[in-house]
């Protein structure tokens, strides 16, 4: 989605602007632009389409100036052109502002505006906000930003330079998240870390309600009142390196193939083989409170609702607690449940999905202690959750999530093992599971071996317009995530279903051009899903098995089989996964899709 960075200090802004930029666009957008201020006042360059033709338009037409700020929108109000391109200007084009998020009351602003007498050039409810710091009150610039937001309804993360005050950005939040990138006498703005890197790896995460005040001389963090805040500096844990794709042709591939070393991460420094459990020092879940939790919500989207439907299983496993899953969208506008006991697990790569934040929030207006289960570091989930468990998977760039996905599983099974721990779950049992765990970033760099023969299946399969992803048990959810990787990104449709659903409807779609992929490890529903693989072959479909090493020849039934090798049922999804990401990322690449910035999707969905 939209993205934002501004820098001011002693160096070129325009150049910082534009490698900013390029680092948001995994996150997905239709158009950008920049604006500086220099001695001329506020100059603009703005395109349609991607940031290489930013760059180019400099360029030809170079903007130089200290000062600056850049975005690439993501369109909601009005169509992706140059015209809506942000930065926005107010009418005296003296001030220039770029924003993430929605105003809620656009229309009655501009309205109002209007009969006031000022045009708007624009279709986007950000040019509102222009207008509306054109005409606020204050002795400073900080001052008139905040008189000026005073009427907005609605979410924004937002970035404002004016010629009257050279030198000079002011930041504001609510709902959007933005940060501060603290250099050596220079200091930038971002909606994401990843934009900053190439300057400095202190950050300070605004929260929401900040206002800041940037220059090259320092920045301010303020109230509405505008009164000093103190907020930390923390280090960002990775580096520029991380965000290169080195040998890869693609990030999705690269962080398909990084996964034993993003399981590795999720698992360091929190297993106790000797105690049979797991230490998980961020959760804030001490013994007394999780002997008083009686029911488990899980919230998230996508593919962490599906991360969320494996954790239900294996929490409902170790810890006996009745666990629900929901989609955060849902959830939130449903009647509030106010159950005692209550606890409220939300997942999200992010930090950001707007959902999943809104259900987040509901969930604890309704007096649940809510935990969050994320891979970026100080994302708004993670700071308003009660405790947590990071991910340490690495940023992830690819839209896709792969990575993620698996470090979603394995924070899950930890989290369930801690939690089952506490409530009867036997040390046998318990030591079990971590020796198993220790194994897996291993048994997930030998899954990755399966690639080559992944790979000639997608030529096999790639030009197939329809496909079957079925399960059952602890892997259903893998079927849905299969399905789902595959429709994202090479826009192929595909269904995931509970294997035995199959009958109920979904086997009227069956025939010789429709793949039907099977995710069936050794686990106690085995012979159940051979059963299914039976009614498929029976009607002539082609069959797809992922099944695990020691399962014996299932060529009889399938016309290809995939062995990942064997683990407990509870950790299979973790490399069940793995052949179907690569399936998708390969049938992709046949077809000829843009892998990592597949068509209408952002990686982080900021709007509901
Ligand atoms: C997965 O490949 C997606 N592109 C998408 O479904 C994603 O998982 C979803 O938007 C939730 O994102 P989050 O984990 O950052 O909250």
């Amino acid at each position: 989605m939209c993205g934002i960075v501004g820098y001011v200090g002693s160096r070129e802004a325009a150049p910082i602007l534009v490698e900013g930029l390029t680092r948001l666009e995994y996150r997905g957008y239709d158009s950008a632009g920049v604006a500086v201020l220099n001695g001329r006042g506020v100059e603009t360059r703005k395109v349609a389409g991607r940031i290489t033709a930013l760059g180019e338009l400099l360029t030809r037409t170079p903007v130089h100036g200290a000062c600056g700020i850049g975005h690439t929108r993501w369109a909601t109000h009005g169509a992706p052109s140059e015209r809506n391109a942000h930065p926005h200007v107010d009418c005296t084009g003296t001030v220039a502002l770029v924003h993430n998020g929605i105003i809620e009351n656009a229309e009655l602003l501009r309205a109002r505006l209007e009969r006031a007498g000022h045009r708007f050039a624009t279709e986007t409810d950000t040019e509102t906000l222009a207008h509306l710091i054109e005409d606020a009150p204050g002795a400073t610039f900080e001052e008139r930003v905040i008189a000026g937001l005073a009427p907005v309804e609605g979410t924004y993360g937002l970035a404002v330079i004016s010629e009257a005050d050279p030198g000079k950005i002011v930041v504001a939040r609510r709902g959007s998240p933005l940060l501060i990138g603290v250099g050596a006498g220079e200091y930038l703005v971002a909606s994401d870390a990843n934009a900053v890197l190439q300057r400095t790896r202190s950050v300070v995460y605004l929260n929401d309600g900040d206002i800041a005040v940037l220059t090259p001389l320092g920045y301010r963090v303020l109230d509405r009142a505008a009164r000093v805040q103190d907020r930390a500096v923390d280090d960002i844990e990775w580096d520029l390196e991380t965000l290169a794709l080195g040998h890869y042709p693609h990030f999705m591939l690269k962080e398909i193939c990084e996964q034993p070393d993003s399981v590795r991460a999720t698992l360091r420094g929190r297993l106790l083989p000797d105690e049979g459990t797991a230490r998980l020092d961020g959760l804030n879940l001490p013994p007394a409170r999780c002997a008083r939790v009686q029911r488990i919500v899980i919230l998230g989207c996508g593919t962490s609702w599906h991360a969320g439907l494996v954790g239900r299983h294996v929490l409902e496993d170790l810890t006996g607690i009745p666990v629900s899953v929901e989609y955060a969208s849902e959830y939130r506008y449903r009647k509030p449940l106010r159950l005692p006991g209550t606890l409220t697990v939300a997942i999200s790569q992010s930090g950001e999905t707007a959902d999943t934040l809104e259900a987040l929030r509901a969930a604890k207006a309704a007096g649940s202690t809510v935990i969050g289960i994320v891979n970026v570091v100080g994302s708004t989930i993670a700071r308003e959750a009660d405790g947590g468990i990071y991910l340490h998977a690495g940023p992830e760039i690819g839209v896709a999530s792969t990575k993620a996905f698996t470090s979603q599983l394995v924070a899950l099974l930890l989290f369930a093992l801690y939690l089952g721990r506490q409530r009867g779950l036997a040390l046998a049992a318990g030591r079990t599971l971590v020796r198993e765990l220790e194994r897996l970033p291993d048994l997930v760099g030998r899954t990755l071996e399966l690639e080559p023969a992944v790979r000639a299946l997608a030529e096999r399969h790639g030009d197939a317009r329809n496909a079957l992803y079925l399960g059952r048990g602890v892997n259903f959810p893998v079927a849905l995530e299969g399905a789902l990787k595959l429709k994202e990104i090479s826009y192929v449709h595909a269904e995931g279903y509970p294997a035995a659903e199959m009958k109920h409807g979904p086997i009227a779609l069956i025939d010789e051009n429709t793949p039907v992929v099977f995710v069936a490890p050794k686990d106690p529903v085995y012979a159940k899903v051979v059963s299914n693989m039976q009614e498929v072959k029976a009607r002539g479909g082609r069959v797809v098995a992922i099944t695990s090493e020691g399962n014996g020849d299932l060529r009889r039934l399938a016309d290809h089989q995939l062995s990942v090798p064997a683990t407990l049922p509870l950790l299979s999804p973790v490399l069940t996964v793995i052949p179907l990401q690569l399936l998708a990322y390969h049938i992709a690449v046949l077809r000829g899709c843009d892998v990592d910035r597949p068509r209408n999707l952002a990686k982080s969905v900021t709007v509901e």
